[in-house]
């Protein structure tokens, strides 16, 4: 690719994320949103017009067979990304595939296989590991806070699932929703980043009557290469509580580290008290996350996040929801 052309990225999927995405890619210096596409005409139509009157389309096929395209983000409901990434690939044009990456193991393991073979660049977005506190938790982890490592915990709560801001009519299905499949699959994505393999041992899912609403509660237990457990402890519905809260946490035998929120990170070794980590607040992840994608399509050496990790957490995440092959 010649560096000096900023990459021509079109996008598919214009609802919470891919909106808030289509700014960060307009920003990015080496990224060039030159095509829009989404079922919903005046959404495709005004963004478009946003954005210096580009090309859009209601049909992604037209998206897919754009000629002038290095880059195509996919950010539609999770049972779309299969059929979406399949037409892409035999165009050969560059992914970033939105989480989960597919919406069953057998579609994962296909995708990541065919994007292997058309030998494109097929990053998925996973940007936790971009953000200050988890840079900080790696840097700390890495110099032996924690001593021996004794147990991790992802504990999620939710007053309601979905969320307020979050009404569309995928969310909360069983089919493809749920904050299992929505949320914890950033935590297994970062627990395989730094620790390696893991192995689900038993879930318990709770669900409410309606066969086709997504799970109201979670209990499981994983455990990594090692042995050390893994317990992941999800409850959504839940009356009285105002404030979602989500944290992952490692217990060491020397220290103890807590990402909370995603905004906080907490920590405290023997004799010490167990406090909040002050680090400053950097919203330039976004930017690094595109500069990473940006030199796996340059060919540079890039930490680009991709369809074999997508794959991984793909493993975990069935095993935790009702599993589709
Ligand atoms: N990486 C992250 O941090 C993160 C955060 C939120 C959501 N997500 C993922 O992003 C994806 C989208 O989530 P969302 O919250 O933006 O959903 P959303 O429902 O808000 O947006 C999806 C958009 O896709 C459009 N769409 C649906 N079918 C289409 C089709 N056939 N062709 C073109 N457009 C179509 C919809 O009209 C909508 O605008 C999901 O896979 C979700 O899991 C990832």
């Amino acid at each position: 690719m010649n560096s000096s052309l900023p990459i021509r990225v079109g996008i598919i999927g214009l609802g919470a994320i891919g909106e808030g995405m289509t700014q960060v890619f307009t920003e990015h210096q080496s990224t060039e949103v030159v095509a829009v596409c989404d079922v919903v005409e005046e959404r495709a139509r005004q963004r478009a017009t946003d954005l210096g009157n580009i090309f859009w389309t209601t049909n992604y096929q037209e998206l897919v067979n754009h000629p002038e395209l290095d880059l195509v983000y996919v950010a539609v409901p999770p049972v779309l990304h299969y059929p979406i990434v399949m037409d892409l690939l035999k165009t050969k044009k560059h992914i970033l595939c939105e989480k989960p990456l597919a919406n069953s193991l057998s579609e994962a393991k296909e995708m990541l296989e065919k994007a292997e073979e058309a030998g494109i660049v097929h990053a998925i977005h996973f940007p936790l590991s971009y953000i200050n506190n988890m840079k900080e938790l790696t840097a700390r982890m890495e110099s032996g806070y924690l001593g021996k490592l004794r147990r991790i915990e992802l504990e999620m709560r939710f007053p309601e699932w979905p969320r307020k801001w979050q009404k569309n009519d995928w969310i909360a299905s069983r089919e493809q929703g749920g904050f299992v499949f929505e949320v914890a699959g950033h935590f297994v994505q970062i627990i395989q980043q730094l620790f390696g393999k893991i192995t689900p041992i038993e879930t318990e899912l709770e669900y409410p009557e309606d066969p086709t609403s997504c799970e109201i509660g979670i209990l499981a237990k994983l455990k990594l290469e090692d042995g050390t457990p893994i317990l992941i402890n999800g409850i959504s519905q839940i009356p009285g509580l105002q404030e979602q809260s989500i944290s992952l946490t490692m217990y060491g035998t020397k220290g103890t580290l807590s990402l909370v929120d995603l905004v906080k990170l907490y920590g405290g070794q023997l004799g010490q008290e167990f406090a909040e980590i002050t680090i400053e607040k950097d919203m330039s992840f976004w930017e690094e996350f595109i500069n990473q994608l940006v030199n796996a399509i340059e060919g540079k050496p890039s930490s680009m996040i991709d369809f074999h990790q997508g794959y991984e957490v793909q493993l975990i995440l069935e095993a935790l929801r009702t599993p589709r092959n």
